[in-house]
């Protein structure tokens, strides 16, 4: 099945971690979480793009702490379900698209990215992107899941994906005008923070 049929119909299937019980948020804190958020050194005058916004788990605690923000999202369901959960900050946009094919027309002091590299196949041009996004000194912090499995299985269905490793993405990044700052090993995931 196709990532933009899966997320959409996790939708319909109410699978909202933003709506999730608390106990359940935490879970998903392994992933990110404050250590993430620390990274994205916030403040209100910048200018922020979320790669893979989902239903808005990690932007609402992005959005109040920025000037203005933008979050992209291949899923039709989804991003409609974030406009709605976010739907008190004034100060985000939302853009239903592919991000390897988007034309964006502002450039952003902080990118981040959580649980979505995965769906990457071409990592290199994702990257590539993503330094010609950002604002010089600009903080790009990218949280890889470790999970090494090809494919998200739902039992059901099954979604083909590309697993990241803290080795690939680093040297990708490093082979750009970014400098990494540091990498956080945490529960699920490692953090890459790098500045251009
Ligand atoms: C596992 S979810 C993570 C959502 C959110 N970052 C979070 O951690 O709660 C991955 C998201 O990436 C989106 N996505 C996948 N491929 C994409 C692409 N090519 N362009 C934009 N969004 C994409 C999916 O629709 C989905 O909402």
């Amino acid at each position: 099945m196709d990532v933009i049929d899966h997320y959409d119909l996790l939708i319909e299937e109410q699978n909202d971690p933003l709506r999730d019980l608390p106990v359940l948020q935490e879970y998903m804190s392994k992933w990110d979480g404050v250590p993430f958020l620390e990274a994205l050194e916030l403040s209100k005058d910048k200018s922020v793009l979320e790669i893979g916004i989902g239903t808005g788990r990690i932007a609402v605690k992005v959005a109040p702490c920025c000037l203005k923000m933008t979050g992209i999202d291949i899923s039709p369901k989804t991003i409609e379900r974030a406009k709605d959960n976010l739907k008190e900050y004034g100060n985000i946009s939302f853009v239903c698209s592919d991000f390897n094919s988007h034309e964006f027309d502002e450039t952003f002091d902080v990118i981040y990215s959580s649980l979505t590299m995965m769906h990457f196949e071409n990592k290199a041009a994702v990257i590539t992107k993503i330094v010609n996004l950002l604002k010089d000194n600009g903080i790009f912090c990218l949280s890889i899941d470790k999970n090494q499995s090809e494919y998200i299985d739902m039992g059901t269905r099954k979604i083909k994906v590309y697993p990241d490793t803290l080795d690939n993405i680093t040297s990708l990044i490093g082979a750009t005008s970014m400098s990494i700052v540091k990498t956080i090993e945490i529960d699920n995931a490692h953090i890459i923070v790098s500045r251009k």
